[in-house]
Protein backbone atom coordinates (compact mmCIF):
# COMPACT_ATOMS: atom_id res chain seq x y z
CA UNK A 1 0.00 0.00 0.00
CA UNK A 2 1.31 3.13 -0.78
CA UNK A 3 2.41 5.50 2.46
CA UNK A 4 0.06 8.25 1.62
CA UNK A 5 -3.23 6.34 0.76
CA UNK A 6 -2.31 4.15 4.10
CA UNK A 7 -2.37 7.65 5.96
CA UNK A 8 -5.18 8.90 3.94
CA UNK A 9 -7.36 5.61 4.36
CA UNK A 10 -6.53 4.08 7.78
CA UNK A 11 -9.68 5.10 9.98
CA UNK A 12 -10.17 4.18 14.10
CA UNK A 13 -12.15 1.01 14.15
CA UNK A 14 -14.68 0.01 16.43
CA UNK A 15 -16.57 -2.78 15.27
CA UNK A 16 -14.47 -5.83 14.57
CA UNK A 17 -14.51 -9.36 13.05
CA UNK A 18 -14.37 -12.60 15.58
CA UNK A 19 -11.28 -13.65 13.38
CA UNK A 20 -8.51 -13.87 16.04
CA UNK A 21 -4.97 -11.94 14.86
CA UNK A 22 -2.53 -14.22 13.81
CA UNK A 23 0.87 -14.05 15.86
CA UNK A 24 3.16 -13.14 13.11
CA UNK A 25 0.58 -10.03 12.28
CA UNK A 26 1.01 -8.92 15.90
CA UNK A 27 4.56 -9.41 15.74
CA UNK A 28 4.60 -8.06 12.28
CA UNK A 29 2.99 -4.23 13.36
CA UNK A 30 5.15 -4.43 16.60
CA UNK A 31 8.42 -4.68 14.07
CA UNK A 32 7.01 -2.04 12.22
CA UNK A 33 6.58 -0.05 15.89
CA UNK A 34 9.93 -0.08 16.36
CA UNK A 35 11.37 1.53 13.37
CA UNK A 36 10.08 4.51 14.86
CA UNK A 37 12.52 7.62 15.47
CA UNK A 38 13.57 7.70 18.72
CA UNK A 39 14.93 10.84 21.31
CA UNK A 40 18.34 10.04 21.78
CA UNK A 41 17.48 6.39 20.38
CA UNK A 42 16.64 4.94 23.56
CA UNK A 43 14.20 3.19 22.03
CA UNK A 44 12.67 3.78 25.53
CA UNK A 45 9.54 1.11 24.94
CA UNK A 46 8.40 -2.05 25.90
CA UNK A 47 4.78 -3.88 24.58
CA UNK A 48 2.10 -5.91 26.88
CA UNK A 49 -0.38 -8.02 23.89
CA UNK A 50 -3.38 -9.70 25.16
CA UNK A 51 -5.41 -11.74 23.24
CA UNK A 52 -7.03 -13.72 25.66
CA UNK A 53 -10.74 -11.81 24.77
CA UNK A 54 -12.29 -12.86 28.32
CA UNK A 55 -9.32 -11.08 30.06
CA UNK A 56 -9.68 -7.81 27.73
CA UNK A 57 -13.28 -7.92 28.29
CA UNK A 58 -12.88 -7.94 31.98
CA UNK A 59 -10.23 -5.12 31.89
CA UNK A 60 -12.30 -3.44 29.88
CA UNK A 61 -14.62 -3.32 32.37
CA UNK A 62 -13.11 -2.33 35.22
CA UNK A 63 -11.54 0.74 33.11
CA UNK A 64 -14.84 1.78 32.32
CA UNK A 65 -15.51 1.31 36.37
CA UNK A 66 -12.52 3.33 36.98
CA UNK A 67 -13.20 6.00 34.86
CA UNK A 68 -17.34 6.42 36.10
CA UNK A 69 -15.12 6.46 39.78
CA UNK A 70 -13.07 9.65 38.72
CA UNK A 71 -14.70 11.43 36.17
CA UNK A 72 -15.26 15.18 36.76
CA UNK A 73 -18.08 17.05 34.83
CA UNK A 74 -14.92 19.71 34.62
CA UNK A 75 -12.65 17.10 33.37
CA UNK A 76 -11.64 16.89 29.49
CA UNK A 77 -13.85 14.00 29.14
CA UNK A 78 -16.71 14.85 31.39
CA UNK A 79 -18.79 14.87 28.48
CA UNK A 80 -18.33 10.91 28.11
CA UNK A 81 -20.01 10.26 31.18
CA UNK A 82 -23.57 9.07 29.56
CA UNK A 83 -21.74 6.98 27.09
CA UNK A 84 -19.78 5.34 29.94
CA UNK A 85 -23.11 4.96 32.09
CA UNK A 86 -24.41 2.85 29.17
CA UNK A 87 -24.68 -0.74 30.46
CA UNK A 88 -24.19 -1.87 26.49
CA UNK A 89 -20.67 0.09 26.21
CA UNK A 90 -17.87 -1.76 26.22
CA UNK A 91 -14.37 -0.05 26.28
CA UNK A 92 -12.55 -2.56 24.10
CA UNK A 93 -15.43 -2.70 21.28
CA UNK A 94 -14.61 -6.63 21.80
CA UNK A 95 -11.73 -6.43 19.84
CA UNK A 96 -10.00 -9.48 19.40
CA UNK A 97 -6.68 -8.09 20.64
CA UNK A 98 -5.19 -5.26 22.32
CA UNK A 99 -1.40 -3.78 22.14
CA UNK A 100 -0.42 -1.78 24.65
CA UNK A 101 2.83 -0.02 24.31
CA UNK A 102 4.55 1.38 27.20
CA UNK A 103 7.00 3.93 27.90
CA UNK A 104 10.36 1.89 29.85
CA UNK A 105 11.12 6.24 31.47
CA UNK A 106 8.62 8.60 32.55
CA UNK A 107 9.83 11.93 30.85
CA UNK A 108 8.18 13.40 28.13
CA UNK A 109 10.42 12.80 24.77
CA UNK A 110 9.72 8.66 26.20
CA UNK A 111 6.22 9.10 25.71
CA UNK A 112 6.66 11.10 22.83
CA UNK A 113 8.55 8.36 21.29
CA UNK A 114 5.86 5.72 21.93
CA UNK A 115 3.34 7.95 20.38
CA UNK A 116 5.33 7.33 17.09
CA UNK A 117 5.68 4.04 17.39
CA UNK A 118 1.81 3.69 17.89
CA UNK A 119 1.17 5.66 14.89
CA UNK A 120 4.08 3.57 12.84
CA UNK A 121 2.07 0.31 14.53
CA UNK A 122 -1.81 1.73 13.16
CA UNK A 123 -0.43 2.04 9.44
CA UNK A 124 1.73 -0.46 9.71
CA UNK A 125 -1.70 -2.85 10.87
CA UNK A 126 -3.85 -0.65 7.92
CA UNK A 127 -1.60 -1.92 5.56
CA UNK A 128 -1.91 -5.41 6.13
CA UNK A 129 -5.58 -5.10 6.18
CA UNK A 130 -6.42 -4.77 9.71
CA UNK A 131 -7.88 -1.88 11.93
CA UNK A 132 -6.73 -0.42 15.37
CA UNK A 133 -8.11 2.13 17.75
CA UNK A 134 -6.54 4.17 20.44
CA UNK A 135 -8.10 3.39 23.66
CA UNK A 136 -7.78 6.99 25.79
CA UNK A 137 -10.25 5.76 27.72
CA UNK A 138 -8.08 2.91 29.12
CA UNK A 139 -5.30 4.57 29.74
CA UNK A 140 -5.98 6.03 33.48
CA UNK A 141 -6.83 2.67 34.76
CA UNK A 142 -3.97 0.92 32.71
CA UNK A 143 -1.52 3.72 34.71
CA UNK A 144 -3.40 2.69 38.29
CA UNK A 145 -1.39 -0.27 40.43
CA UNK A 146 -4.46 -2.44 39.87
CA UNK A 147 -4.07 -1.96 36.10
CA UNK A 148 -0.37 -2.33 36.04
CA UNK A 149 -0.83 -5.59 38.05
CA UNK A 150 -3.27 -7.22 35.58
CA UNK A 151 -1.07 -6.48 32.55
CA UNK A 152 2.44 -7.40 33.99
CA UNK A 153 3.31 -3.84 33.28
CA UNK A 154 6.56 -3.13 35.81
CA UNK A 155 5.47 -0.31 38.27
CA UNK A 156 8.38 1.90 36.72
CA UNK A 157 6.63 1.66 32.79
CA UNK A 158 4.07 4.02 31.77
CA UNK A 159 0.93 2.89 29.44
CA UNK A 160 1.07 5.36 26.85
CA UNK A 161 -0.90 3.54 23.88
CA UNK A 162 -3.36 1.16 24.27
CA UNK A 163 -4.29 -0.14 20.62
CA UNK A 164 -6.99 -2.42 20.31
CA UNK A 165 -6.28 -4.65 16.84
CA UNK A 166 -8.31 -6.65 14.72
CA UNK A 167 -10.39 -7.35 11.25
CA UNK A 168 -12.73 -4.43 10.86
CA UNK A 169 -16.30 -5.48 10.71
CA UNK A 170 -17.43 -2.20 9.68
CA UNK A 171 -15.65 0.50 6.90
CA UNK A 172 -15.81 3.89 8.34
CA UNK A 173 -15.94 7.34 6.42
CA UNK A 174 -12.52 9.76 8.01
CA UNK A 175 -13.91 12.27 10.17
CA UNK A 176 -13.65 15.23 8.51
CA UNK A 177 -10.07 17.26 9.36
CA UNK A 178 -10.26 21.18 10.65
CA UNK A 179 -8.44 23.66 8.67
CA UNK A 180 -4.73 23.47 9.89
CA UNK A 181 -3.71 26.87 11.08
CA UNK A 182 -0.24 27.98 9.57
CA UNK A 183 1.75 30.27 10.65
CA UNK A 184 4.35 30.51 7.50
CA UNK A 185 7.58 32.70 8.05
CA UNK A 186 8.39 33.60 4.68
CA UNK A 187 12.01 35.00 3.90
C1 LIG B 1 -4.89 9.72 22.20
C2 LIG B 1 -6.13 9.12 21.58
C3 LIG B 1 -7.12 8.61 22.38
C4 LIG B 1 -8.26 8.02 21.82
N1 LIG B 1 -9.19 7.43 22.64
C5 LIG B 1 -10.25 6.81 22.11
C6 LIG B 1 -11.16 6.08 22.93
O1 LIG B 1 -11.00 5.98 24.15
N2 LIG B 1 -12.22 5.47 22.34
C7 LIG B 1 -12.44 5.54 21.00
O2 LIG B 1 -13.42 4.97 20.53
N3 LIG B 1 -11.57 6.21 20.17
C8 LIG B 1 -10.50 6.83 20.70
N4 LIG B 1 -9.58 7.45 19.88
C9 LIG B 1 -9.80 7.49 18.41
C10 LIG B 1 -10.25 8.87 17.95
O3 LIG B 1 -11.56 9.12 18.39
C11 LIG B 1 -10.11 8.95 16.43
O4 LIG B 1 -8.77 8.80 16.08
C12 LIG B 1 -10.64 10.29 15.90
O5 LIG B 1 -12.03 10.37 16.07
C13 LIG B 1 -10.33 10.49 14.40
O6 LIG B 1 -10.82 9.39 13.64
P1 LIG B 1 -9.85 8.56 12.68
O7 LIG B 1 -8.79 7.92 13.57
O8 LIG B 1 -10.72 7.51 12.04
O9 LIG B 1 -9.24 9.49 11.71
C14 LIG B 1 -8.43 8.02 20.42
C15 LIG B 1 -7.41 8.55 19.60
C16 LIG B 1 -6.28 9.08 20.16
C17 LIG B 1 -5.18 9.59 19.26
Amino acid sequence: MNLVDAIYHRRAIRNYLETPVEDEKIRFVIAAAIQAPTAMNRQPWSFVVVTDRAALASFGDRARAHMLATLTESSLLGDYRQMLSSPSYRVFYNAPALILICATAPDAMAKQDCCLAAQNLMLAAHGIGLGTCWIGLAQSWLQRPEGKDALKIPADHVAVAPLLIGYPATAYAAPPRHPPHITWIEG
